[in-house]
């Protein structure tokens, strides 16, 4: 593959947050995974295991243990600024986001195993982060282009502490696992809008780091505001609760 191709390719992946329910071949899931596989990992480690749920009970049971964090995280963002909340929650407590995502075709738990951090006694000198975000950060990502690469969507479904614990036994995953994301992947259900990204110019620096264009706490807010306004219209969700947005 040329660079060129490439770049189309991570241009291409989007993050999709519903999916049509027509299932996928079996094939593009093992391929996916066997991608997956050759990520890279500290020390080579290889910290990854994967669940591959089709079931839509299971699925469901996913679903509503997301939607307890999701009760959790619409309350703290409440206590926010509209213009500084996630896009989806704009709307709370009127509209309270929930997964949507339950009905793509499968639904890929990516689980890390802590234990792999003794490949390196240097692991010892960081934290937790070596293993889930830092390992599992790759592996994910080669996840996600491989689905697009299918011609698929995926979302990044984030599983944080509370999920994590009702989630486990649900796919009966020993307690010594973590469980980093949720990866749905299908056929999108939607065109996503375009999104957006910081310029090159403004993020790249050459031999020393540029200190005229240094970041004040007030322009990383504005960014943040800015951003808002840009990744709004990208939620689906946002269909039902604006009507300035349908189509
Ligand atoms: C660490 C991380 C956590 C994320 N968590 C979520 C999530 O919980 N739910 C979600 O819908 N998207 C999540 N995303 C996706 C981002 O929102 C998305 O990548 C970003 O808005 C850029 O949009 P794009 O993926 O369409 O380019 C996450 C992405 C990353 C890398």
């Amino acid at each position: 593959m040329e660079i060129d191709e490439f770049l189309a390719l991570v241009k291409r992946r989007r993050s999709i947050r519903k999916f049509k329910p027509d299932p996928i071949p079996d094939e593009y899931v093992e391929r996916i995974l066997e991608a997956g596989r050759w990520a890279m990992s500290g020390a080579n480690g290889q910290p990854w295991e994967f669940v591959v749920v089709k079931d839509q009970a299971t699925k469901d049971k996913l679903g509503d243990a997301l939607d307890e964090e999701m009760k959790l995280a619409a309350a703290i963002e409440s206590s926010r600024v509209k213009e500084m909340r996630q896009p989806q929650m704009r709307d709370i407590p009127d509209v309270i986001p929930g997964s949507e995502w339950k009905n793509a075709p499968v639904v890929i738990a990516l689980c890390a195993d802590p234990r792999t951090a003794q490949a390196s006694v240097l692991s010892r000198l960081f934290d937790d982060r070596w293993i889930i975000p830092e390992n599992m950060g790759h592996v994910a990502q080669i996840i996600h282009l491989a689905a697009a690469a299918c011609g698929l969507g995926s979302q990044w479904v984030t599983v944080s502490r509370l999920p994590e614990e009702l989630i486990k036994p649900i796919l009966g995953v020993p307690t010594i696992l973590r469980i980093l994301s949720l990866v749905p992947i299908g056929y999108p259900a939607y065109q996503p809008k375009p999104t957006f990204r910081r310029e090159l110019r403004e993020i790249v620096h050459y031999e020393r780091y540029d200190m005229s264009r240094a970041r004040s706490n007030e322009d990383v807010q504005e960014f943040i505001r800015s951003l808002r306004e840009h990744s709004r219209p990208a939620y689906p969700i946002y269909k039902q609760a604006d009507s300035s947005l349908r189509e």
